[in-house]
């Protein structure tokens, strides 16, 4: 068992945030159920409303709140539900209260570094995350919690280069494939957490993420001082995954020379599935947006190469030609369908921690 905040996890695998619309209460509760962390995406929740158009900030907060009760439903009560918040997101107060409002077990939080997130949970039952991609950053957000909150965090996720997504790695490093393992980030990031785990007189769990990691490397990462893995591409191909089938398709046709390295209208790179929407914009092509939700802290509707947000709206609908199709690294070993506790067998191990 994993202790996290008043929670239990009996399964070492939180299942990674997917946005937009791909992690939602479907999934998310399958995986808590089997005693592992679901996740739901806060990155526009509420695109199926009605009035998402006229409305999305209002329909986005009530979507996460239905989206949290129905997957703890789900879950039966086993697990957690957690949902991931994009620091890069205007919405990120607004969320980040209704999450907690709706009883989200945890909030975990990347994209940026989510320096202010304690203050909305303070007083809540809400366990809380950052996601890092190195030691420094791990070290940056942890101090600024501890000096500005005295508090610490309830775990931690490491995403590694080979996560899908957007990435917290330089584009350079990405193309020429010489970012830092995860297997360096690892001990520095289990370095910066000794102080407070000290300090605070509790462990703080380290979850792994990228790559496709498998049951195999869950057990060596553990043998190293990781708690468990964050994992996400491999569970699209799930029938419970929120998806349309069109989304799981373009995830189990996709071979490894299919996939590339972005550059997010978020400002981040990405890895994503050279989809015809991705081509046009290699090749130069702007395709301005027709309508602006206003998402992105750091996106300029006037001068974006694409709007994400429709992109992604269009990806998870399985729209191949105007669809974005963020996936990591392992995508070519995802060949099959099969349920989420399927999936999830390879990491029921013994758990004593
Ligand atoms: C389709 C897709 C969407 C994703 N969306 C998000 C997101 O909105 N926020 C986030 O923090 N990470 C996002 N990620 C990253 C995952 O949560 C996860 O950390 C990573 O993909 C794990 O690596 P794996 O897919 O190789 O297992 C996304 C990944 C995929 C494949």
């Amino acid at each position: 068992m994993i202790q996290i905040g008043a929670k239990k996890l009996s399964l070492p695998v939180i299942q990674g945030g997917m946005g937009v619309g791909v992690s939602l209460s479907g999934l998310a509760g399958a995986v808590a159920a089997c005693g592992g962390m679901g996740c739901i995406s806060a990155a526009h929740p509420g695109y199926r409303e009605a009035d998402f158009r006229q409305d999305p900030k209002g329909a986005n907060l009530r979507a996460l709140k239905e989206e949290i009760g129905r997957a703890k439903e789900l879950s039966r009560g086993l697990g957690m539900v957690a949902v991931n918040l994009m620091v890069a997101m205007r919405q990120y107060a607004e969320l980040a209260r209704a999450a907690v409002e709706a009883g989200a077990d945890a909030i975990i939080s990347g994209a940026g570094l989510p320096l202010e997130l304690p203050s909305f949970t303070k007083g809540s039952k809400t366990a809380i995350a950052p996601i890092v991609s190195s030691g420094r950053a791990a070290k940056l957000i942890l101090k600024t919690w501890d000096k500005r909150y005295q508090t610490t965090a309830d775990f931690v996720v490491i995403e590694g280069c080979g996560a899908g997504g957007h990435l917290g790695f330089k584009e350079e490093e990405l193309q020429a494939g010489s970012a830092q393992p995860l297997e360096e980030i690892l001990p520095q990031v289990l370095e910066e957490l000794a102080p407070y785990e000290e300090k605070y007189g509790r462990k703080i769990p380290v979850f792994v993420a990228g790559g496709g990691l498998t049951g195999k490397d869950m057990v060596r990462f553990r043998s190293m001082g990781a708690s468990g893995v964050q994992i996400a591409t491999r569970l699209i191909a799930t029938h419970e995954c929120d998806a349309s089938q069109g989304f799981k398709d373009v995830i189990l046709k996709a071979r490894s020379e299919d996939v590339h390295i972005i550059h997010s209208p978020v400002g981040m790179p990405g890895r994503a599935v050279a989809s015809p929407l991705i081509q046009r914009v290699e090749a130069g092509e702007r395709i301005a947006p027709e309508w602006c939700a206003g998402c992105i802290k750091t996106c300029d509707p006037s001068t974006t190469r694409y709007c994400i947000t429709n992109a992604l709206i269009q990806g998870v609908k399985g729209d191949w030609e105007n669809g974005l199709f963020f996936c990591g690294s392992g995508v070519d070993r995802v060949t099959e369908m099969t349920t989420v506790a399927q999936a999830l067998e390879e990491f029921c191990v013994p758990v004593e921690e």
